[in-house]
């Protein structure tokens, strides 16, 4: 389980020298096996996933692993202790091929046929894709599904994964859904992911919204989601749409 207790984070603007606050005072229990966090951009999302994988270090509070106090812990540490981070950008590897990324991301020798397997999990045909060099010829949407394969190989307590649906098309996106979808019952830690999407929130156990550096409301979609719409009315036209 994580917990986030107290976390503020601030940076110094380089033209006034003044500090600013990116976020403040924030509280955060992730026991279940799948939250989204959502808000306005500027919110501060990108900020609070980057700080639970040890990309940035909070000014001050505390992260907790499992009971376990990772703060000061590097980005190495924590993904030793179990933690994911999947960039909202994917990240290319030229020269290596997908089968050498999905063994790195095991952390152990794999055989063909349990490689094979993540990429089947992720709904890619093994054998049309674990040869291929990951490079330019493959598309947005590809290269997500390659990098959820990963996460999946590496098995940990927590997959974080920012804004997965960025940059690729509606199509692929329709199929990444559905890899969610899916990796909602397989997991066997939890999935932290940012996203604006109704399809995900609506599969999501528990919904954060981040908006001006602080949490603005945590629970359901029953309870987050009229909120989140403002009004009554705009909300059962959207849980008509997405129930
Ligand atoms: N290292 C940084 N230095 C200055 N401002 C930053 C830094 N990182 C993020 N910000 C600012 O913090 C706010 C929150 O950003 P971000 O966490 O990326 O929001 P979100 O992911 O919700 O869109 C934005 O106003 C952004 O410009
Ligand atoms: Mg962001």
């Amino acid at each position: 389980m994580l917990e986030l207790r107290d976390i503020s984070f601030q940076v110094t603007d380089e033209n006034d020298a003044t500090n600013k606050e990116i976020l403040k005072n924030v509280n955060l229990k992730v026991d279940d096996r799948f939250v989204a966090i959502t808000g306005p951009n500027g919110g501060g999302k990108s900020t609070l996933a980057k700080i639970i994988a040890g990309i940035f270090r909070p000014t001050s509070g505390q992260i907790l692993l499992d009971g376990v106090d990772i703060t000061n812990m590097s980005i190495t540490e924590r993904a030793r202790a179990g933690i994911s981070f999947a960039f909202q950008q994917p990240v290319r590897f030229k020269g290596l091929t997908v089968k050498d990324l999905i063994t790195l991301a095991a952390g152990k020798d794999i055989n063909i046929s349990q490689a094979c397997s993540y990429l089947s999990e992720v709904g890619l045909c093994a054998k049309d894709y674990i040869n291929r060099e990951v490079n330019a010829s493959l598309s947005g949407g590809e290269l997500k599904r390659i990098e959820i394969a990963m996460i999946m190989a590496r098995g940990t307590k927590l997959s974080i994964f920012d804004e997965p649906e960025a940059g690729i098309d509606l199509w692929s996106f329709n199929n990444l859904i559905q890899v969610f979808e899916s990796m909602h019952e397989k997991i066997n830690g939890s999935i932290l992911i940012i996203s604006h999407q109704e399809r995900i929130l609506n599969i999501a156990d528990k919904i954060v919204v981040v908006a001006g550096g602080q949490i603005k409301n945590v629970g359901t979609k029953a309870e987050v989601l009229p909120d989140l719409l403002g009004t009554s009315e705009a909300c059962s036209t959207l849980m008509d749409k997405i129930v």
